[in-house]
């Protein structure tokens, strides 16, 4: 592959942090922005770092300053718990990155520019029960997404579109469907269900008990990170411009994630329900036909595989946590 100069942005994130090292890695120069850094690999996995709060557009000229492509994947954004709490400032922050980065790739004449859109865009009339339809791509509108979080998601789609429209931009763009893995957000309330759950069971003791968030027999699909980083790389290299899902489709509860993680700690866990918890839509499944035709990606790694890595890696950095104190 051609050697080019790639802006990440969110590289101090979850997903951020694992798409820039796999570029660097293949060869990219790789610029990574984010205005914080988890830290959780050690290593260097960029060749220029850049700390900056995105929301600001001398920020963004800055980040995007002779860049060929732009993956951009900086959002404000967290599990259920926060999506739900939180309206006013996730379309506030992230609406001001997303126009500015925008902006700034048309001023800096970028090649290519990524957007990292969510299943949230979907209607919440398409996902009332837990034998949900798998959503396709043409489902999201007309549109009601059930968070103010999917809402910005869809606008934000709409301007990738503008742009591409009137400035010429090529754009490509992903829906990514409850992205898992180690190395991501696992506590202080922006973690999403897969570690969420992991961080409860190797916090608790064995015997012990675990709080699961409503009654369990919501469903949902969960995509490997190894996976989502391939699928991105293949999307940003293909023709394809319009919105595409990256997610999986084998549909599980939440009592039954909490089942697969519960049997690889080893633990005996009695599982509790807190029925006032926030917990979503009721079922929400991704359909992968399009995928499958245009890029000719599928998922590869199991859930059992990718949650036995994620909850070893999250296994450890409790019990680094619990040292600490
Ligand atoms: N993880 C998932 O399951 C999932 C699902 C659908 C969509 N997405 C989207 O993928 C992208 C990455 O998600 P993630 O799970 O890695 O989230 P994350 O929270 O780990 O990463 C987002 C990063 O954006 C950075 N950021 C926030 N405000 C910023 C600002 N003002 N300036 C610069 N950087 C800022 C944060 O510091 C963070 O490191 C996001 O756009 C998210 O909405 C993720």
């Amino acid at each position: 592959m051609e050697e080019k100069r790639i802006l990440v942005t969110g590289a101090g994130g979850f997903i951020g942090s694992h798409l820039a090292k796999k570029l660097y890695e293949d060869g990219h120069f790789v610029r990574a922005a984010d205005i914080k850094w988890d830290g959780y690999f050690e290593e260097p996995y960029y060749s220029e770092k850049l700390t900056l709060d995105l929301r600001d557009y001398k920020n963004c000229l800055e980040a995007t300053k002779d860049i060929d492509y732009v993956y951009h994947l900086a959002a404000d954004m967290g599990g259920i718990g926060y999506i739900t709490k939180v309206g006013a400032d996730v379309m506030h922050n992230s609406g001001l990155m997303n126009i500015n980065m925008l902006q700034a790739c048309v001023e800096n004449k970028v090649d290519r520019f990524f957007f990292s859109s969510s299943a949230c865009v979907y209607p919440e009339f398409k996902q009332l029960d837990e034998e949900v339809t798998p959503l396709k791509e043409e489902d999201a509108i007309p549109a009601q997404p059930d968070s103010y979080y999917g809402w910005e998601k869809l606008y934000m789609e709409k301007m990738c579109e503008a742009y591409k429209k009137d400035y010429g931009l090529a754009v490509r763009i992903a829906r990514y469907h409850n992205i898992f893995g180690p190395y991501g957000t696992y506590k202080r309330g922006k973690e999403k269900a897969p570690a969420a759950l992991c961080r409860k069971v190797a916090e608790a003791s064995n015997p012990g008990e675990i709080i699961i968030w409503g009654d369990g027999k919501q469903t949902r699909s969960f995509l490997y990170i190894d996976d989502c980083v391939r699928g991105t790389i293949m999307l940003m290299e293909s023709d394809y411009d319009q919105p595409l899902n990256i997610g999986s489709d084998r549909l599980v509860t939440i009592d039954e994630l909490a089942d697969i993680i519960i049997k690889i700690s080893g633990k005996e866990i009695t599982k509790k329900y807190d029925l006032t918890a926030p917990q979503g839509v009721r079922g929400r499944n991704a359909d992968l036909t399009l995928v499958k035709k245009v890029l000719g990606w599928e998922p590869k790694v199991s859930l059992e595989e990718g949650l036995e890595k994620t909850y070893r890696w999250i296994e450890s950095m409790v019990m680094k946590d619990k040292e600490k104190r």
